[in-house]
């Protein structure tokens, strides 16, 4: 087995992305600049903004983070986006999901400008990345592709089997794996909670991609030897022996599974730091867009 190592490979990318940024800035170009807008204070949301910020300053980027109380207004949130949109030094930015349940997600991914919309949530972004027009692709898609490329594992006429169909993750990497392309050309099962005979499919998948929120819900049972495991999932557990207060858990029960597969990432340090990286591609995409 051999593991996926999603913060090594996130800090090499680093390095190449800030030696870009240090190319477009020695030529009289810009500082991209990356905002993230965070409403409320839940503990995850918080740990993840704070570190795409911190990976901007790593990477010589500007970045800034608009907090708004959770009692605002679907009205007031509107507006600081409308104000991003206009707002010329900001190259990109991203709103920190899940939002409080008075305020609708779908307006508000709607209303960022889809040359700002770094996250690739915009309808229109969607729409171009099925198409597979030149367009930010989202960010945790866009990270495991980096990966199997970095790894150079084959994806050529290889089940893939997508476990979760959100749309922030399972349905765009399910269209991305299927693409006529490296990586991609895979025969893609996309399954879901109404799947039937779940361990029947995962079984049969060269790789498997797991991003449904339930931590360590695949089994070593559940797959073959030699299967290329991606564990999107990442849930918080209370425990008291960690200095945080809190384990993390993948959707895969790693012990058992990393046993039998080929390659695997871990939780945390697998596909976390490379949704982080791809964020920080995509403002820098936007920001040579201009
Ligand atoms: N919540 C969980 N993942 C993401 C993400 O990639 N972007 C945003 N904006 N919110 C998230």
């Amino acid at each position: 087995m051999q593991l996926l190592d999603g913060k090594k490979t996130a800090a090499e990318i680093k390095i190449e992305v800030a030696e870009e940024i240090q190319r477009v800035k020695s030529k009289g170009g810009k500082t991209p600049h990356l905002a993230a807008v965070l409403v409320g204070n839940s503990g995850a949301s918080v740990t993840y903004v704070n570190a795409k910020i911190t990976a901007c300053e790593t990477v010589g980027m500007h970045s800034s983070i608009v907090r708004m109380n959770d009692t605002v207004t679907e009205k007031e949130l509107l507006e600081e986006v409308d104000r991003l949109n206009k707002d010329n030094d900001v190259d990109g930015f991203i709103v920190q999901l899940p939002l409080p349940k008075h305020i609708s997600d779908k307006k508000v991914t709607e209303a960022i400008s889809p040359d700002k919309d770094v996250d690739g949530f915009h309808p229109w972004n969607i729409g171009k990345m099925m198409l597979n027009l030149p367009t930010f692709l989202p960010a945790t898609p866009y990270g495991i592709l980096q990966l199997i490329e970095r790894y150079n594992i084959e994806t050529t006429g290889k089940h893939c089997v997508v476990v979760g169909r959100s749309s922030i993750v399972g349905s765009p990497i399910a269209n991305l794996m299927s693409r006529n392309s490296y990586p991609g050309n895979c025969t893609v099962t996309l399954t879901h909670s109404r799947t039937v005979n779940l361990k029947e499919i995962t079984l049969s998948a060269d790789i498997l991609i797991v991003a449904l929120g339930k931590p360590e819900f695949i089994t070593a049972d559940m797959v073959s030897e030699g299967v290329v495991v991606f564990d999107v999932g990442i849930t918080r557990k209370a425990d008291k022996t960690k200095k945080s207060g809190y384990k993390l858990f993948g959707d895969v029960e790693f012990k058992g599974v990393s046993e039998k597969a080929s390659f695997i990432t871990p939780v945390p340090g697998g596909v976390g730091p490379m949704t982080i990286v791809s964020l920080l591609k995509n403002t820098l995409l936007a920001a040579k867009g201009k």
